[in-house]
């Protein structure tokens, strides 16, 4: 008989302890998996830290799992979209449910169905690991259609770009849009996003990553630290020709802010996807400024019909690469301090 163990958050500020766990049961909709790898992110780092959206005492963290099926749900059974025994990667939603199952921080979570995709043989769990909360955070900044409510008072961003394709190289789209952030995880899973749907990508990143973003699928990489960093963009923009979409904001701070606004205002305006709140004052009219919410159903055509077969390809590559923290639930607690002191182009993993 499995037994289930997670990482429990006891209360806000606290560190996490290791502990057994009720083992979860599959909903006719999910899959539960026994995880090999989980992925930290900094979301959960807020969490952890502040208790934000924490919903059920004590807390059971994390989105990011690889691992092994243990158990189908009903529909899932029915479906055979997934057996017992498959290798998976999935995205645990416990930001939204509030349910300790839901969470990955534990050797056993339950994933939505919707929200997993089988993990090609080829593809190690630490590696296939970093792939799902961005993902999902990367359809969120780019293919959603209509605005949403992601906190009290403030929107989701609408940007309305097509899906990934699975052609390689995807068929050109007249568009470019700029990713700040392009080596950052949310960042550089948007900018591999984007160039496969054909989008021209300009982003901005440490000058040590400018290469792994181009990796990602980026044509022009500029500087973080470049004193006309907004200059530069607006050139690149103008050099590729296209319809200037917006921006994605993987990093949102008051710097990137003041580029962003003063780069939106010389190419007359366009979308502003941030992943925190926008700036609450000084957005002109012909902004469109919104924060991703990186739970939605918008992903679900993205996990089901271009994941797996965009990893087999090599199309969809698991970037940022893992740096594996330890082996064991213990060592989640280290992996959150890293996260705390900052990465850079990586992705804090914790194999079990
Ligand atoms: N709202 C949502 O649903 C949602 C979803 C996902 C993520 N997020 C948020 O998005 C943020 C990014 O998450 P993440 O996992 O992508 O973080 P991450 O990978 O840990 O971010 C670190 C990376 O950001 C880069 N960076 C930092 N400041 C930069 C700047 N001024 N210009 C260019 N690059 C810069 C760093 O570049 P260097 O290599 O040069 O140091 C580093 O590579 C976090 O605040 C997270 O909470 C929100």
């Amino acid at each position: 008989m499995a037994a289930n163990q997670a990482a429990y958050l006891h209360k806000s500020g606290s560190p996490l302890e290791v502990s057994d766990a009720p083992m979860p049961k599959a909903g006719p909709n999910e899959i539960i998996v026994k995880n090999a790898a989980i992925a930290i992110n900094p979301l959960d780092t807020h969490m952890a830290s502040a208790g934000v959206f924490v919903q059920v005492w004590p807390a059971i963290l994390g989105c990011d799992v690889a691992g092994v099926v243990h158990e189908v749900g009903s529909e899932v059974a029915q479906e055979g979209r997934f057996k017992v025994g498959d290798r998976v990667i999935g995205h645990t939603i416990n930001l939204t449910t509030g349910k300790p199952q839901d969470a990955a921080y534990a050797l056993y979570s339950a994933v939505p169905a919707n929200k997993a995709a089988i993990l090609p043989g080829a593809i190690p769990f630490t590696e296939g690991a970093v792939i799902p909360f961005v993902l999902e955070a990367a359809v969120c900044a780019l293919c959603v259609t209509k605005p949403g409510i992601a906190l009290p008072g403030v929107p989701t961003p609408a940007v309305g770009l097509p899906y990934p394709s699975l052609a390689d190289p995807a068929a050109p789209l007249d568009k470019t849009l700029i990713v700040y952030g392009g080596a950052s995880s949310a960042g550089s899973m948007a900018t591999q996003l984007a160039s496969a749907a054909g989008i021209t990508v300009v982003s901005v990143a440490g000058a040590h990553n400018a290469a792994f973003s181009k990796t990602c699928g980026a044509t022009a990489v500029l500087d973080r630290a470049d004193p006309n960093l907004a200059d530069k963009l607006v050139a690149a923009v103008n050099e590729a020709g296209n319809e200037f979409v917006g921006i994605f904001d993987a990093v949102c701070s008051p710097e990137t802010y003041a580029h962003d606004l003063a780069v939106l205002a010389r190419l007359g305006g366009g979308h502003l996807a941030c992943v925190h709140p926008p700036p609450s004052e000084g957005i002109p009219e012909n902004v469109q400024a919104g924060m991703i919410f990186a739970v939605n159903d918008a992903a679900t055509p993205v996990w089901r019909d271009w994941v797996t077969p965009a990893l087999r390809s090599g199309r969809l590559r698991p970037f940022p690469p893992p740096l594996v923290v330890g082996k064991g639930l213990e060592y989640i607690q280290t992996a959150l301090e890293k996260c705390v002191a900052g990465v850079s182009a990586a992705k804090l993993v914790v194999e079990l």
